[in-house]
């Protein structure tokens, strides 16, 4: 199977294909996707929330993501893995965040990463990319910076925010990042992103006019049942699938059902 890479990213958008990607934690997890054909697996720092159980994706560490990356790159033999760089591990110090995704590429495996924010980080961005490590953008809706926004509605609907948004895109690819991830902003901003940029813009509640989508796989797979945002589409519900299966489970051992003689030695 060939590899997805950066070159074949762009070349996608060229033509008008569009970029299917989905998070991934875990090892079991990336080898069903991968093996389902998906083009982009993110190692999301969603991953505090969803695999740890956090409130924000704040607390994640750089070690954890390592972690988690690592699982999921062992799973893969055909999608182009990114990485997401957690917290504290890339702003204000672009020597760290150097040091953060060398740690991430050298020690995972991921063949890119990740990163929130704009022109505040263009540094690190610059000697990221120094190091010939692939960078994925990412902008409006920035998990990492939930404090400083107070919520998680719908950014840059303000004429300020929006310009400030698409100056913030045209950045990020002349510093060269390979893509561009649009979190919750409106369609027409994205659709508007995505035909100024020649890099890919993956959407996440940013509407149909862009390169590609995202979403975090435990939610589309309905593992995750309370977040239930309007650009959630659900593709099953394994949580209620799951929980009938253990359900009759607790109910054979409890009746002796299991095991029978022929799962028995
Ligand atoms: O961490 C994550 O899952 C993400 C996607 C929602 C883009 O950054
Ligand atoms: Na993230």
């Amino acid at each position: 199977v060939k590899l997805v890479t950066t070159h074949q990213l762009l070349a996608m958008k060229g033509r008008g294909e569009k970029i299917s990607m989905l998070t991934a934690y875990d090892f079991s997890m990336a080898t069903i996707l991968d093996g389902a054909g998906i083009d982009v697996l993110l190692v999301g720092d969603s991953a505090s929330n969803v695999m740890a159980g956090h409130e924000t994706t704040l607390p994640i560490t750089l070690d954890q993501m390592i972690y988690h990356a690592s699982s999921v790159v062992r799973g893969v033999k055909r999608a182009f893995v990114v990485v997401d760089m957690p917290f504290g591990s890339y702003q204000g110090n672009s020597s760290e965040a150097l040091r953060s995704a060398i740690r991430i590429m050298k020690e995972s495996g991921g063949h890119g990463i990740k990163v929130e924010g704009g022109a505040e980080i263009k540094d690190s961005i610059t000697r990221i990319l120094t190091a010939g490590i692939p960078v994925m953008g990412h902008l409006g809706l920035t998990p990492q910076s939930i404090y400083k926004f107070g919520t998680y509605s719908v950014r840059a609907k303000e004429e300020e925010e929006a310009q400030k948004l698409m100056e913030d895109a045209m950045l990020l690819e002349t510093l060269g990042c390979f893509a561009l991830v649009l979190e919750k902003i409106p369609s027409a901003l994205a659709k508007q992103v995505a035909e100024k940029l020649t890099i890919p813009v993956i959407g996440i509640g940013a509407g149909p006019d862009v390169d590609g989508q995202v979403l975090v796989v435990h939610d589309m797979l309905g593992i995750t049942k309370e977040f239930k945002p309007r650009f959630l589409r659900r593709y099953a519900d394994l949580g209620d699938t799951m929980h009938d299966a253990v359900q009759r489970y607790i109910q054979d051992v409890k009746s002796r059902d299991f095991p029978s003689t022929e799962e028995a030695y």
